[in-house]
């Protein structure tokens, strides 16, 4: 199968010295996250995960989402940050665009998310829509000891405990978590849930290829066999140091670009099904690199839509930005344009088009106003929207952005920044245990 390729001729011209003199930079920077020997390399089991996923491992997956689809309209996955965007990010580029506004079918579950934020009426609203329904849950926390996910499993658990009986909720609910540590491990023990490890050297940005993504993607419908097969073929095809590594080359470019000014990274596609996978590529790159100081601010934008808002400022705001376009060569549906006996919008110049050829265009017309605005251009081309290519690009992304961050000299695989809102929230929360921050936050209030 074809793998997915890169083209950065539109962004090399605004960086060539940069580009040229990092290739050493990249090939030291690979062969840290090759030999282990980097900073956060107690992380790397993302690496091989692909080529080394137990078929058993798939099967049992496969095998508990079947049951759930046959006993639930819906399925909820309950996670936030790592352990919610890889899921939604493939199920929602796999969907149809209106899946949600049509029913559940037997067999046919829809999938929903909850604790990936502190909503109230969100909270609420879900407890409507699932009321009288039958429905699972798919609780996902790598730490188990998260407060988003924490508090709407518990009303959620409640619900479903009430519709279905204590001991029929046991069948609907499964626990994705670490192998022995966190409340979320002793809570299922304790009620017998079903369960599936996290691997300890998998970080939650760089677990949807495990049971993390794996199941809720199976749950909606999507094969997670093939996703896998392609996340495998990428990791064969990035697996050594070469100016044809598409990983590589990525890592360098979007490095060059940063070297000489170009702070941000807009993640462009022009297919609204790609909208939450530019969700998860900002948490990959933006967890992973800004640091110390540092990082490629990583911003998304779904085009032509966006470009009736954030156009401007691309064409001619401060020129720190750069794009990375990601481009899906076929559609799977075809669809023309109709021609008008009365032409009274003036466009049968369009007639019997695809709509994929005027959006290719607006794609090209784009690219060659924002270069010549100063706005460097990478592309990124899949053949199609489906889970081998999917596969790729995550694997694609992650590898990538191992290289990347070692470039920029950070450690790739922690988050210590993502712990001081808790450290204030918990404060202010007066959680146990907290009681000297609380008392310090009270003071600057
Ligand atoms: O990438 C990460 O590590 C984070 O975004 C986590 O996934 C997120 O904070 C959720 O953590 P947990 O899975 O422990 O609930």
């Amino acid at each position: 199968m074809k793998s997915i390729e890169i083209n950065i001729q539109d962004a090399l011209s605004f960086a060539q010295n940069q580009f040229d003199s990092n290739k050493a930079q990249a090939e030291e920077a690979f062969g840290k996250l090759e030999n282990g020997s980097g900073e956060g390399n107690d992380f790397l089991g993302w690496l091989k995960l692909p080529s080394s996923v137990k078929p058993e491992l798939v099967e049992s997956i496969a095998k508990t989402a079947a049951r759930l689809r046959k006993n639930c309209e819906y399925v909820v996955c309950v996670g936030i940050g790592g352990s919610y965007l890889g899921a939604k990010a493939v199920i929602s580029a796999l969907s149809d665009s209106f899946a949600d506004f049509y029913a559940p079918t037997p067999g046919n579950p829809k999938v929903l998310y909850a604790g990936q934020n502190i909503g109230e009426e969100y909270t609420a609203e879900l407890e409507k829509l699932l009321d009288g329904k039958k429905f699972g849950i798919i609780v996902i926390s790598k730490s188990g000891t998260t407060t988003e996910p924490a508090i709407a499993f518990r009303i959620l658990k409640e619900l479903l405990e009430k519709q279905a009986g204590k001991e029929a909720a046991k069948d609907l609910i499964v626990a994705v978590t670490d192998e022995k540590k966190g409340a979320l491990r002793t809570l299922a023990t304790q009620e017998g849930y079903e369960t599936y490890v996290i691997p300890d050297n998998v970080g939650g940005r760089f677990s949807v290829l495990t049971p993390v993504g794996l199941l809720p993607i199976a749950c909606a419908g999507f094969d997670i066999a093939k996703l896998l097969e392609g996340a495998a073929e990428m990791e064969q095809t990035a697996k050594n140091p070469s100016e044809e590594n598409p990983c590589e080359v990525y890592a360098r470019m979007r490095n060059a670009l940063y070297q000489n000014g170009k702070k941000i990274e807009i993640l462009v596609n022009y297919n609204p099904k790609l909208h939450f996978f530019a969700e998860w590529w900002k948490q990959l790159y933006g967890e992973s690199e800004g640091k110390d100081g540092k990082g490629i601010f990583p911003a998304a934008v779904d085009f032509t839509t966006d470009l009736h808002s954030m156009g401007q400022w691309i064409q001619e705001g401060e020129r720190t930005i750069f794009e990375t376009v990601l481009s899906v060569k076929e559609p799977a549906i075809t669809r023309r344009i109709p021609e008008d006996a009365d032409n009274l919008d003036g466009i049968n110049y369009l007639a019997g088009k695809r709509i994929d050829e005027v959006n290719k265009m607006a794609e090209l017309g784009t690219k060659i106003a924002h270069v010549d605005g100063g706005v460097p251009n990478m592309r990124i081309d899949i053949d199609k929207l489906d889970e081998h290519s999917l596969g790729q690009l995550i694997y694609f992304f992650e590898k990538a952005c191992g290289i990347s961050g070692y470039m920029l000299g950070v450690n790739p695989f922690n988050q210590p920044g993502v712990e001081a809102y808790k450290k204030n929230m918990f404060a202010l929360l007066e959680k146990p245990g907290y009681e000297k921050e609380t008392e310090a936050i009270k003071a600057k209030l």
